[in-house]
């Protein structure tokens, strides 16, 4: 099977914690030179230094704010001038929970700005790279709320199904080009955003976080949380000359919790 990205060259975005932090890890321990992207320049700079490198790989960071997509646009202007980057893992921070009844228009102006502008950019920027390679691998991070919607989290399930419909879209448009588009649906992994989902159900219900925890789990199969290296695992893979084949899927690595067949 062949796993190798020596002499690939990946942008993960949402790189500085969670599972673009651990995507960018596999993606670096499989051979790829890696640019991370997020917004604290801090956590970026640990990072880039705890990478798997050997000789030939050079990973660097860039601090964007995927909010602000003229930003992200400039800087991607700097991230492809050197070389081509053929790996696209297009993850950010996702949208504050809440009941779709009380959400406002501008909560989902931004959810929207931040997932489908911001991916729209990114891909824009990558194309001519990857087209001009052979080769490109793209791997957006969902949820698995594009085949199950999940109860408080109503922006969120709306426009992470734009952006499901976006994907499978782009995917039978660049496949000639040698190019994949497939998507990664994580179930509960114990990242910073499980953190913050529990403590905030915990708040509204009354409940203790445990309590929380352990209703979650209830519809867990495989009755534990992920890690986010699980997820990551995956993505990698979808990212590698193995998959080429693979083309406009969207895969849940969610211990089995969502019952749907398709
Ligand atoms: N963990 C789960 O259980 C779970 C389940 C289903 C779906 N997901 C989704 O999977 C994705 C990744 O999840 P995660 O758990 O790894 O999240 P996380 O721990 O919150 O990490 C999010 C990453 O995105 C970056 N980020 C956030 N807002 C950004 C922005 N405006 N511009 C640029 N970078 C930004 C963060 O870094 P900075 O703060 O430095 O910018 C961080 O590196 C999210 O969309 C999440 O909703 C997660």
């Amino acid at each position: 099977m062949l796993l190798d990205l020596s002499g690939r060259h990946a942008l993960v975005c949402g790189a500085s914690r969670g599972i673009g932090r651990a995507s960018a890890t596999e993606l670096a321990g499989l051979g790829a030179s890696v640019t991370l992207l997020a917004r604290s320049a801090d956590a970026l700079k640990t990072t880039v230094e705890v990478l798997p490198r050997r000789d030939g790989q050079h990973h660097r960071w860039f601090a964007v704010d995927m909010l602000h997509t003229d930003q992200l646009r400039d800087a991607l202007a700097d991230i492809v001038a050197d070389h081509p980057l053929e790996i696209l893992v297009n993850n950010t921070g996702g949208p504050p929970g809440g009941p779709i009844h009380a959400a406002e228009a501008a909560d989902f102006e931004s959810a929207f700005r931040q997932h489908l502008l911001a991916g729209q950019t990114l891909v824009q920027a990558l194309l001519p790279g990857m087209r001009a390679s052979g080769y490109g691998r793209i791997v957006n991070v969902i949820s698995t709320s594009v085949k199950e919607p999940i109860a408080g989290l109503g922006v969120s399930n709306t426009v992470r199904a734009a952006v499901a419909a976006w994907a499978k879209t782009l995917s039978g448009e660049v496949a000639a080009d040698g190019i994949t588009v497939n998507n990664v649906l994580p179930g509960y992994t114990r990242t910073a955003r499980l953190d913050g989902l529990l403590a905030a159900q915990a708040r509204s219900s009354g409940r203790s976080e445990e309590e929380v925890a352990q209703g979650m789990l209830a519809s867990v199969p495989a009755r534990r949380f992920g890690e986010a290296a699980e997820v990551a695992a995956v993505v990698a893979f979808l990212c590698t000359p193995a998959a080429a084949y693979v083309n406009g899927i969207s895969i849940a690595v969610d211990g089995g919790r969502t019952r749907a067949l398709a």
